[in-house]
């Protein structure tokens, strides 16, 4: 049997199908046209697997798609690919519409009409798993109770109304067409391969080479804080045994302000890679320029998942944040083959 995955070269695709190709006999595909967040070399251990195939491609590519089905016959499809990162959405929002929208409804339409030609049982077991984001229900206050897989949809940023409305297309073609769809809503993941431009790996990757550690605002803003890996194992028991037509909220259960996770970070950075000088790493953060439209505070209730398919994160903050540090301490080649005049270019836009 076979999957498909897409966007499986950016941060958590990859390490979906790292930990896929580790744990499992049945052949991935991965669909991915290689944006600037799109990395193979995340997958290059996997690369000679047999049971692992690159195609290079665009989600909203309707032949591409197609033909990918007719030949490959998947019993399901993961659908990662994404423009993901909130500032660029901010200054390339067209970009999103075209990923986020026209991409999904592209997958949903292929999906479709393939799911409607197999014989009845292959019908039963095939699944689209649409991978979201927590972001599409908004903003909440400090004393709000943590989004709920009821909460209304409010979504604030570029990133977030485009994922909103891949949602809704989403819950549309199970309602309209009968599709087995299956969606996630996640808090914010962190751990390895994750592209320096989002808050974490930028503040490892620019204390390690001196630079500032930009806090947008007063830097209280709170996120809740998943490991990767435990996000990839909740979208296994989703594939698995979520029921169809339903959302599953993911999240970590570790809300924390912006400031107090660069903080942390500096601290184990103190640890396990002293300055010469013996100053702390902290010295090197700045409160700059607060982002437009700036949610304040993301925060997940996970009862719906951990209760019915018996899905817990392993990783604490602490050890988590701990692991990534480390993992970006020994690859520290990855990261000098990311930060290329594409990611310099970037960073002069957003931060000067
Ligand atoms: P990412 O930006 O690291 O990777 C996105 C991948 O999609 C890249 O490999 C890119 O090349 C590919 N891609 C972009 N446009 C494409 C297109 N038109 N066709 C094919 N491939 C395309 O993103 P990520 O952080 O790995 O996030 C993956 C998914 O998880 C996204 O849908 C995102 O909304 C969701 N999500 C992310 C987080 C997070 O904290 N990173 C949290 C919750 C949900
Ligand atoms: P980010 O990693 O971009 O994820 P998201 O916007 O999807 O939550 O940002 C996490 C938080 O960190 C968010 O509140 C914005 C803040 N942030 C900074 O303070 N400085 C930065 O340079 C970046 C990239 C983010």
């Amino acid at each position: 049997m076979t999957i498909f995955v897409t966007g499986g070269a950016g941060f958590i695709g990859s390490n979906f199908i790292l930990n896929w190709v580790e744990n499992s006999q049945e052949k991935i595909i991965n669909i991915d046209k290689l944006t600037y967040a799109g990395n193979l070399e995340n997958l290059k251990s996997v690369e000679d697997n047999p049971n692992y195939l690159f195609v290079e491609g665009d989600i909203a590519d309707n032949a591409l798609i197609e033909s990918l089905y007719k030949l490959h016959q998947p019993r399901a499809l993961i659908n990662f690919a994404a423009e993901s990162h909130v500032d660029r959405s901010i200054h390339t929002p067209q970009d999103f519409i075209y990923t986020n929208i026209l991409g999904t409804f592209n997958l949903l339409e292929t999906s479709l009409r393939f799911w409607k030609a197999l014989k009845d049982s292959e019908q039963k077991n095939f699944r689209f798993l649409h991978v979201s984001t927590d972001e599409v229900y908004g903003s909440l206050g400090k004393d709000d109770h943590p989004f709920l897989e009821t909460n209304s949809y409010q979504p604030n940023s570029p990133y977030s109304a485009s994922k909103a409305s891949s949602d809704h297309l989403v819950r549309a073609y199970f309602h309209t067409y009968g599709l087995p769809v299956l969606t996630t809503n996640c808090s914010n993941n962190y751990g390895p391969f994750q592209f320096p431009e989002k808050l974490i790996p930028l503040c490892i990757s620019n204390a390690l080479t001196g630079e500032l550690l930009p806090i947008y605002g007063d830097g209280m803003q709170i996120r809740d804080w998943l490991y990767v890996n435990d996000h990839c194992n909740a979208i296994n028991r989703v594939l698995e045994i979520g029921s169809i037509g339903e959302v599953y909220n993911i999240g970590g259960c570790n809300e924390k302000t912006n400031i107090d996770v660069v903080k942390t970070i500096c601290l184990i950075l103190d640890e396990l890679k002293p300055k010469l000088d013996r100053k702390s790493y902290e010295e090197q953060i700045k409160f700059i320029k607060d982002r437009p439209g700036h949610d304040r505070r993301y925060a997940i209730d996970a009862r719906k998942i951990q209760n019915k398919l018996k899905w817990n994160p392993s990783e604490t903050f602490e050890s988590g944040i701990r692991n990534t540090i480390q993992w970006y301490l020994n690859n520290q080649t990855w990261v000098g083959h990311v930060l290329d005049g594409q990611y310099r270019q970037w960073i002069k836009k957003q931060y000067t």
